[in-house]
């Protein structure tokens, strides 16, 4: 059965036979299908509908098919190889026509060798040739973005990659293939402009950027259909605009969640968590959310309050409301598959977990040991498990965290056949794994709006393309290594240019011990990442903002207070991942896509469009060679002005993380809170960077959907040469500030 696009107008769909057809979605955006006999699968991603094309002319050409929208050209030859060019004829990308060319190797000596050091060889699929596969040129300057959380540096050309959700607690390293996350989406950025491919198979699928050789990349599997989408830029913010047109946008966080988050696993007791939050204020940290890690629970059943430890729960919440913290609690899907516990009689009464092919529940192991895994590909579970979080409301909790769902399982991986839904159709595991947390996150995300009325937090380890729709996303298990705090800035921003807008890394890192300098770097990072958690594994060294005494505190203190006063900034950033789908935090090349400098920069990244951000990722490093883009910028610090397009060399002692603003820059600011309370913000303070600045600030009460109805507004700030500035109000739906002042003017 052919699933096309929605909305699609019959002369758009261009059927070149029965397996092979061009979908014209717009005069940008291009999906290619190539079912070679097999069923199309229901898209997990897509939720966008086709819009028409005007003047759209497609034509047979010496046997070639040449189809025109205003902004592309597409010509397909008879073979369905097919290239995409600019309007006026430029090449984009081209079909990768030749032979492959594998690397060359010595005949069986990686074999020996790792025989010798008594390792298994893994198979590896690397050079493979997969059932169906799209091959395409990389031109000389290509760079590639995106494919989520994957590991290595920004651009991913020269690496290869796997989705399939993997739970690994290794520390991740460059030669990592897969991870928690499956996100087949890259952007390319060439010479003649930028394209983005979605590749929308959620079975297992490879991606060779350039590895095997650097001629070409590749993309394919064995399994589903080739089915993607060629979206046109030619900017990386235009191609996050269509693609989220396509799979969706986020939806505005409560405005809570934008503040800090302290977490652990490992805070045995109640006394623990009421320790943490009363150290917390009498350190003068702000921090809005402490997460309950497993702990929490009875015998680790999800849904369920460890009452030995942590006693009143209620009474826990409704004290820690009162001294301003947020909860947020971790729930992961394997539910102890124990008769007599209320979570599990239900799913087995209703058939909602996974089912072995001879139709009993498939129990695998995981913390509460058997346990079983709920169907989230079946409507009536998501609605099911949607209506549990009920219980979490009751007690006081604010958000959930949904980890381990990818899905993890400690007596080996789930088999391929165990049953599973997708929607109306019995698939296997194989066919639903890489979609099984988005399905989690999904249901968490509807069941919580239906149940509170309230902008749900939702936090996930796992996802697919269009996750960001439900959920923030974490990069899961880094360590406490300097390597990890470097991986994570590139994590963050490849996530950002997956559409995944709300990410964040676990600051101070997970496993391993971390040291007071790895911490204060990583809380430099941190405090400028969309989403800021720090969080570490039981057993490791405790690393609250405290633990270490000073200097490591006040330095903590430092950033997390200019992170409170960056929150109308920050939202404002939010905002537009939710109408755009832009990213909050972002790799340079996104606005200087032409500077070969910007392009391959690791180890900095721009805050919204305004803040540049290169922070110290070396231990024992007290300066910073610091890129600065074409234009000029002022020093955060010192207000020094600095002429773009050059290096330089930032001092960087141990409380300075060299940040710089650029020149036409308002940033609006609110006065240092220990949490965030919309309600107090009554005081915008406008800090101003170079002659004739301006900004579009966005107010709103951070809590409900009341936004949608115009219940924000919308304020335009401009100054002039001497810093002295106007307001124009382009929406007013909700109670304005009463004073909106002039703070810093750095000319
Ligand atoms: C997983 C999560 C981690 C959590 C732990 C215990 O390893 O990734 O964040 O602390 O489980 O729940």
């Amino acid at each position: 059965m052919i699933r096309k696009a929605r909305n699609l107008p019959l002369e758009q769909l261009v059927c070149l036979d029965s397996q092979r057809r061009i979908e014209i979605l717009s005069e940008n955006v291009v999906r290619v299908v190539f079912t070679g006999g097999m069923e199309e699968e229901p898209s997990a991603a897509v939720t966008g509908a086709a819009e028409t094309v005007p003047g759209l002319n497609v034509r047979l050409e010496n046997g070639r098919l040449r189809i025109q929208t205003g902004r592309l050209q597409i010509l397909a030859d008879e073979t369905f190889h097919i290239d995409f060019f600019t309007a006026d004829g430029r090449p984009l990308s081209e079909e990768y026509r030749k032979m492959r060319i594998p690397p060359y190797r010595e005949p069986s000596s990686a074999e020996e060798f790792a025989s010798w050091e008594g390792h298994e060889q893994p198979v590896s699929r690397e050079n493979a040739n997969w059932r169906f596969q799209c091959v395409r040129k990389l031109y000389d300057n290509d760079c590639i973005y995106g494919l989520g959380d994957k590991t290595g540096f920004l651009n991913k050309r020269g690496y290869a990659y796997e989705m399939w959700n993997t739970d690994n607690a290794d520390p991740h390293e460059d030669n990592f293939r897969a991870l928690y996350k499956s996100m087949p989406f890259f952007t390319v950025l060439g010479d003649a402009g930028a394209y983005g491919i979605f590749f929308d198979n959620h079975r297992r699928t490879f991606f060779d950027m350039g590895k095997e050789n650097d001629g070409y990349y590749a993309f394919g599997s064995d399994e589903g259909v080739l089915d993607y989408y060629f979206i046109y830029g030619p900017t990386l913010p235009e191609i996050l605009e269509r693609y989220t047109a396509l799979t969706g946008r986020m939806p505005l966080p409560p405005l809570w969640a934008l503040g800090y988050h302290q977490s652990r696993w490992g805070y045995e007791t109640e006394d623990e968590i009421r320790s943490i939050a009363e150290t917390m204020r009498s350190c003068r940290v702000p921090c809005d959310c402490i997460h309950f890690d497993i702990d929490y629970m009875d015998h680790f059943k999800v849904f369920t309050w460890n009452q030995e430890r942590y006693r009143d729960g209620k009474k826990l919440l409704a004290d820690l409301k009162q001294d301003g913290f947020k909860a947020v609690a971790i729930i992961d899907p394997g539910v102890k598959a124990q008769p007599g516990y209320r979570v599990f009689d239900e799913g087995e009464t209703n058939g909602y977990f996974a089912a072995t092919p001879s139709g009993e529940t498939y129990v695998n192991a995981v913390w509460p040991g058997d346990a079983a895994f709920p169907d989230f590909g079946n409507p009536d579970v998501r609605a099911w498990w949607g209506d549990q979080h009920r219980f979490l409301i009751n007690m006081g909790i604010d958000g959930v965290w949904d980890d381990m769902n990818e899905p993890a399982s400690f007596h080996g991986p789930l088999p391929d056949e165990i049953v599973f839904s997708d929607e109306e159709r019995r698939v296997t595991h194989a066919e639903i794994h890489n979609i099984y947390g988005h399905n989690m996150t999904r249901s968490t995300y509807e069941g919580w709006k239906r149940l509170s009325g309230k902008r749900p937090f939702v936090l996930t380890r796992a996802c697919y393309c269009g996750s960001q729709r439900y959920t923030a996303a974490w990069t899961g298990d880094n360590h406490s290594i300097w390597s990890h705090l470097r991986l994570g800035v590139v994590q963050l921003c490849n996530l950002g240019l997956s559409g995944m807008a709300f990410c964040g890394t676990d600051v101070g890192g997970f496993g391993s011990d971390t040291t007071p300098e790895l911490l204060t770097r990583w809380v430099q990072v941190g405090c400028f990442s969309p989403f800021f958690r720090n969080h570490s594994a039981k057993g490791t060294k405790n690393q609250e903002p405290w633990r270490f005494g000073e200097p490591t505190l006040t330095i903590n203190r430092k950033y997390v207070e200019l992170r409170y006063r960056w929150i109308p900034y920050l939202y404002d950033q939010f905002r537009l991942a939710s109408l755009k789908g832009w990213p909050v935090m972002r790799p340079l090349a996104f606005h200087y896509p032409s500077d070969p400098e910007a392009r391959q920069i690791n180890d900095a990244f721009l805050l919204g469009e305004n803040v540049l951000v290169s922070p110290v990722l070396e231990q024992g490093a007290r300066k910073k060679l610091v890129y600065l883009p074409e234009g000029v910028w002022y020093d955060y610090w010192t207000g020094a002005r600095e002429e773009g397009s050059r290096w330089l060399v930032r001092e960087a002692p141990l409380d300075v993380c060299p940040v710089y603003i650029r020149s036409g820059t308002i940033l609006p600011t609110w006065p240092v809170r220990q949490w965030i309370d919309p309600a107090l913000e009554t005081e915008l303070v406008l800090e101003v960077f170079g002659p004739n600045a301006s900004c579009v600030h966005y107010q709103d009460g951070g809590e409900r959907f009341d936004y949608e109805n115009g219940a924000f507004n919308l304020y335009r700030f401009r100054t002039d040469e001497r810093g002295t500035v106007s307001t124009e109000r382009e929406n007013c739906g909700c109670e304005p500030y009463r004073t909106v002042t002039t703070g810093r003017i750095v000319l």
